[in-house]
């Protein structure tokens, strides 16, 4: 196994060599911690993968957005996929250099338009003909041309959960390759002045686990940019997006040889400059979560762990049903029955994890909810009045808070009262 979240040889759980048990008493629970080697391992195996194509590795910014992270990583070269204004001023922030910037979306404003333009950024990934116009007038209006590549919907199924599912033509992604839609607005696109013709991006659903999709994808795509090209159209850039699955039930490594070797095999030497924005395939494994457990309750059929750590902290597991392992940081127990890992929130679906066979867990002891970096932390929220949990990263021997805690004052001081 790649990442740097292992047991030390007295079973305890580590994190770039520190300990989880250790560094929840540090710094508190609940507790997001990263490997710092971790993420750049996996950021430079991704691109290590893509060495016989031209490409350009775009972070997406989403799956966890620390300005620290995001700083790490352009020390590898990364560039960043962005999707709001907010995030494009946490990517120049970390040092990221506008050129190296994609901003994709379905739901730009006219000052993100702005904004993004202003700073320079290396392509805009349009989805629609009334985002084109806007995106036009704006650029007109600044005096400058607008780099836009515009984002297919190639209608697969990319066979992931339907929350983040995005490359179906029922989905709001994407503008059809059926119909000759997508290869019309290219072709306007390419007369427009203050357009910059830069390509087409496609990016079908997130976590896919096997490889099929993007094949049927990525051919569909190169079909359409070689027939823009065999009418003389410039189509320098094919964005091939994110979406590379990780194993959430084990502990293997995404299949990162195998996702490169499908890419070579249908693009190399075609002529492109390939763009990518994995997201979940590089963050995902080097986070876990640290929660404490408060109090162990026995329900009718199971036993309920009750912990600090809640929906609010982490939301995936009851958004969309997802599984992550939850083990505790100290040495490996036998299990001694069925539980359901909860949080303190106030709704039955507030869980971490249902019906796991879970050893004893000590009150007060710390459990570790595994592959938690990405679509974690960045999807906390206050509900219930929980505010914010800390985030740490290991790296280089030393623990480095990238968010600190934060508290009920810093949420109260943000509203007014107006009565
Ligand atoms: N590019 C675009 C245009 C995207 O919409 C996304 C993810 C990515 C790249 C990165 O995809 P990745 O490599 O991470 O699969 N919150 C959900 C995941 C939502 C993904 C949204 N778009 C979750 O927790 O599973």
């Amino acid at each position: 196994m790649m990442n740097d979240i292992l047991r030390d040889a007295s079973g305890h759980l580590t994190i770039s060599g520190m300990r989880a048990d250790e560094l929840a008493a540090q710094y508190g629970t609940p507790l997001y911690v990263y490997s710092g080697e971790g993420f750049v391992r996996s950021f430079t195996t991704f691109t290590k993968s893509l060495s016989e194509v031209d490409a350009r590795v775009h972070y997406a910014v989403k799956a966890n957005s620390a300005i620290g992270i995001l700083s790490l990583l352009a020390s590898c070269g990364a560039g960043a996929d962005i999707v709001s204004g907010g995030e494009m001023r946490r990517a120049l922030a970390a040092g990221i250099p506008a050129d190296k910037i994609v901003f994709s979306g379905v739901g730009k404003t006219d000052d993100e338009i702005r904004a993004a333009l202003g700073e320079g950024v290396g392509q805009i990934n349009a989805e629609s003909a009334a985002e084109i116009a806007h995106i036009s007038a704006i650029a007109n209006a600044m005096n400058l041309q607008a780099p836009v590549a515009l984002r297919v919907n190639v209608n697969v199924d990319p066979g992931s959960h339907k929350k983040i599912s995005t490359g179906q033509r029922s989905t709001k992604f994407g503008i059809p390759v059926e119909d000759g839609e997508a290869a019309h607005l290219y072709r306007e696109i390419c007369a427009n002045p203050h357009i910059i013709p830069r390509g087409l991006a496609v990016h079908i659903g997130s976590q896919l686990r096997n490889l099929a999709p993007f094949e049927m994808a990525y051919q569909a795509l190169l079909e359409i940019a070689d027939s823009l090209r065999a009418e003389g159209l410039d189509v320098p850039i094919l964005d091939l997006g994110g979406g590379l699955g990780i194993d959430y039930e084990g502990d293997s490594d995404p299949d990162f040889a195998a996702y490169g070797a499908l890419v070579t095999r249908i693009f190399a030497n075609r002529g492109y400059q390939l763009g990518f924005e994995p997201g979940r395939c590089i963050a995902a494994d080097n986070g876990v979560l640290l929660v404490t457990n408060l109090y162990t309750k026995q329900g009718e059929d199971k036993r309920f762990i009750i912990t600090d750590g809640a929906m609010n902290d982490l939301i995936r597991p009851t958004l969309y049903e997802s599984y992550h392992r939850i083990e505790p940081v100290g040495p490996q127990q036998t299990a001694t029955g069925i539980a359901d890992i909860v949080g303190p929130v106030c709704e039955t679906g507030d869980y971490l994890g249902t019906d796991r066979m879970m050893p004893d867990v000590p009150e007060g002891s710390c459990l570790a909810v595994m592959s938690a970096g990405a679509y974690g932390a960045v999807m906390m929220s206050n509900y219930n009045t929980r505010p914010e949990a800390a985030e740490i990263i290991i790296y280089q021997g030393q623990a480095h808070i990238l968010r600190p805690r934060r508290t009920v004052d810093d949420l109260i001081a943000l509203e007014d009262n107006p009565f």
